[in-house]
């Protein structure tokens, strides 16, 4: 497999025009920093057959069986304040589910802040990783890891984990599951460069269940629990909790009732 076989499913005008091709790597999130340094285009895509230490949030692995499923890194420069860098992370979750409604008629639900579900369980994951040079932002790589045709998992993520193929039941070509992803990516990309970033904020409601549910969210050592009320416009997620009301940024969401 090379680039270019990768390529030939492509439709997008800028996203995986310039396309890289490991069929193995440590991380394409690591991969795709390096490439952001060098100064590498808007819209540069980093795909792995494999990862070797494939990263998730909160400093956590990202298993994948290799050869079956997606794990690549887009990298983007959108032109938004360095508060706004939250809303990039629901972004790429809108982009999926949207893609993922698009080419398979099924509705994945989105966890806050960028977990994408089918059923309860997780089968996509994104890890956002915003680059700065003096306090300005130069990119954003953001790392997106898809069960696509994994159909058995580690005993560690067993309860947890799924992949399109087990919910489907059928086999998904990769690469075009991957095309639909990058057009929806640069669909919504070209609407934030024109300054639509609550477009995503609304958009990205329709796939959630959380709202006025009773949910407990863990940053490290602290635990918050309250209602989920809704996003704020920096993609921060708004909670009702027994001292009033609570922005938190990131952390992770259970919900409890
Ligand atoms: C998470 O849910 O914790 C985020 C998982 C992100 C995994 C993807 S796979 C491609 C890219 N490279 C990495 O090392 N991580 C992301």
């Amino acid at each position: 497999m090379e680039s270019k076989d990768i390529q030939s499913y492509l439709t997008t005008k800028l996203f995986g025009r310039n396309l890289i091709y490991l069929s193995t790597v440590d991380s394409t999130n690591q991969k795709a920093k390096l490439l952001i340094k060098e100064g590498v285009v808007s819209g540069t895509v980093v795909i792995a057959n494999e990862q070797t230490a494939g990263r998730g949030r909160l400093n956590r692995n990202w298993l994948s069986e290799p050869g079956k499923n997606l794990l690549f890194s887009v990298i983007i420069k959108p032109t938004i304040a360095n508060e706004q860098i939250g809303v990039i992370s629901l972004y790429a979750g809108l982009a999926v589910a949207k893609a993922i409604e698009e080419a398979l008629q099924i509705k994945p639900v989105c966890k806050w802040p960028n977990d994408l579900l089918l059923g309860e369980k997780k089968f996509c994951g994104i890890l956002s990783e915003a680059i700065f040079e003096d306090n300005e932002l130069v990119g954003v790589v953001v790392g997106i890891g898809i069960n696509v045709n994994q159909l058995n998992f580690p005993e560690e993520i067993r309860e947890k984990a799924t992949s399109l193929q087990r919910e489907l039941g059928k086999e998904i070509n990769r690469f075009e599951l991957l095309n639909f992803v990058l057009n929806k990516m640069e669909y919504y990309y070209n609407k934030i460069q024109k300054g639509s970033i609550n477009l995503i904020i609304k958009e990205w409601v329709h796939y959630t269940k959380m709202f006025g549910q009773n949910i407990s969210v863990k940053q490290n050592r602290e635990e918050i629990n309250g209602i989920a009320l809704r996003l704020a416009e920096d993609g921060g997620l708004i909670i009702s909790t027994a001292k009033g009301e609570l922005k938190v940024l990131a952390g992770d969401v259970t919900i409890c009732s």
